[in-house]
């Protein structure tokens, strides 16, 4: 069993924003998630950046440097922010890399040879945001961009292009097919209208230079999205490493947003079917992040830096937001007040809340050592049974792609653990010397948070550690798999406590502040 995730590649006409991020952090958990399942070895997840095109030969001349310096300088930001937010690609892939060159041309070759490529005049209404032909019945008034709101381009050139028409019924097939390769089912339907009328692409630019050169006719450079969309292929080995990318491919999931569906779901596999190759098991559409109403990119100017958000509040706290309060698939909104609150009540007050009540009784009672004792009440039973219940729910959500449940499945164990506190009233075991009791209690509760920290994991990777390394499990969470999940799954499990402060403390509520009105 193996696991190949990959993401969109972001354009790096700017710094690396929010909806980026969110897009980043998602795969990173479902990675997280399945190196768990399988081990760390057998997943694959894929991220970079998409460089090459107008739009970046533009900003690039604009700031008065050539692209390549351009792009060396945002790539790294890119990377940079991607490490700050606990991101952990296994590889993260540039467009100008000379490997996924290579490739991009070869790939090209042999269509052009098999006639899935063939050379027309091209003409239409450009927009340089999208990188693409506008259609008469897609634009806005004055032919302006639908998505940015800016006036197209008119261009005309003898171009070459890639025939989707040839395999447009096997694309329709596999849409339609059982294993519902494209989710959420709403965007499936949507693509598949869209593919009634479905034109050929124009697959290469004569008037740019910044870009891959068509191996048979230097003057025209590879259009960006066929060069942008095999980054897939190419960061496994593709015509590289055979056995490598036999390993891996095909994807188990492209994960990308709502709003490049078409080129993921048709423009894609019909390249894929052209190249004799397997299709992906699941290409998933997520929403956007909305600030105020607005979708959050450079074109628009509604920014909420996600390194700024880190470096203030801690990688996993913006992780943690993202995740639970988006449903997963459906847009979302990112406002400070939300972001506060959740942050307070999840992370705060229950993440850790539970192991902080404990640690005094540990200390005082068994000199901050806690081993199983021989016998367990029902009350800790049914603690177990609800450990198990969460694994299940958690892993069902995270099955389905539904990161927010997955992740409501935990912090219900976290509730149940509380409440178990509260029931068994550990203070009054303590006053009244019943140290065997209060020896089981302790002992369940610190069970049922290695449970939790472990599934927490994939999505708060640095605070589930900080919440590991005080419970002292004697194991390295980098060493938890999903059996170890199961409560009381090993014999004779000892907690050697350390105390080393609040796993997440409280923030300042924007309001209280009276920063925003
Ligand atoms: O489309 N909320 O690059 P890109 C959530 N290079 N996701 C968002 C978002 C938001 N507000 N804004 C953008 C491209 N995204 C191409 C992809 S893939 C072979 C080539 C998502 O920088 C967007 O939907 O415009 C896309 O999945 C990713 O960020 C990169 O967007
Ligand atoms: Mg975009």
């Amino acid at each position: 069993m193996s696991y190949y995730v990959t993401t969109a590649i972001d354009y790096v006409n700017g710094r690396p924003h929010l909806g980026h991020a969110y897009e980043k952090i998602a795969a990173d958990m479902i990675a997280r998630h399945q190196r768990l399942l399988l081990g760390p070895g057998d997943v694959f997840y894929l991220t970079g950046t998409d460089e090459h095109g107008a739009k970046i030969e533009k900003v690039a001349r604009e700031a008065g440097v050539s692209p390549a310096a351009w792009c060396d300088e945002k790539a790294a930001q890119f990377k940079e922010a991607w490490e700050l937010l606990g991101v952990a690609p296994d590889r993260f892939i540039r467009t100008t890399d000379a490997d996924h060159e290579a490739m991009v041309q070869r790939i090209f070759s042999r269509l052009l040879q098999q006639g899935d490529i063939a050379k027309a005049r091209y003409e239409g209404w450009y927009c340089r945001s999208c990188e693409e032909f506008k259609l008469e019945r897609d634009m806005a008034e004055d032919r302006h961009c639908p998505v940015h709101g800016t006036p197209t381009e008119w261009q005309s050139e003898e171009n070459y292009v890639f025939l989707v028409s040839r395999y447009k019924e096997r694309v329709r097939a596999w849409l339609e097919s059982d294993a519902r390769p494209l989710e959420p089912d709403w965007r499936c339907r949507e693509t598949l209208n869209l593919l009634e009328g479905f034109p050929d692409v124009s697959v290469s630019r004569q008037s740019l230079k910044w870009g891959v050169p068509v191996a048979e006719d230097p003057d025209h450079v590879i259009y960006v999205w066929i060069d942008a969309l095999s980054n897939y292929l190419s960061g496994i080995g593709y015509m590289r490493d055979e056995a490598l990318f036999q390993y891996w491919w095909p994807a188990d999931l492209h994960l990308v947003g709502k709003d490049i569906t078409k080129f993921h779901a048709i423009i894609w596999p019909a390249l894929l079917l052209a190249l004799d190759l397997p299709l992906p098991r699941k290409v998933y559409a997520h929403g956007w992040v909305l600030v105020g109403q607005e979708k959050m990119s450079k074109s628009t100017g509604v920014v909420v830096d996600p390194v700024t958000m880190a470096r203030e509040y801690g990688a996993d706290a913006l992780r943690y937001y993202l995740l639970r309060e988006i449903v997963f698939g459906k847009d979302g909104e990112f406002t400070q007040e939300a972001f506060e609150n959740r942050v307070n009540a999840d992370l705060a007050n229950n993440f850790g809340n539970a192991l902080h009540r404990m640690l005094t009784f540990a200390e005082r009672h068994f000199e901050m050592r806690v081993a199983r004792p021989q016998d367990l009440p029902a009350e800790v039973s049914a603690l177990a049974a609800a450990a198990a219940a969460a694994r299940d729910a958690h892993r069902e959500a995270m099955g389905r792609l539904a990161l927010h449940e997955a992740l409501g499945a935990v912090w219900g164990l976290l509730d149940e653990t509380n409440l178990f506190i509260d029931r068994m009233a550990p203070w009054a075991l303590a006053k009244a010397g019943d140290l065997a009791l209060l020896q089981q209690v302790l002992w369940g509760v610190f069970e049922s948070l290695r449970v939790a920290a472990i599934m927490a994991s994939s999505a708060i990777p640095g605070l589930a550690l900080k919440l590991w390394e005080q419970l002292g499990p004697g194991q390295e969470l980098a060493s938890a798999r999903w059996e170890d999940t199961v409560f009381d799954g090993t014999p004779d499990r000892t907690f050697a406590l350390v105390r080393t402060g609040p796993v997440y403390p409280r923030i300042g509520v924007a309001a209280a502040k009276g920063a925003k009105a």
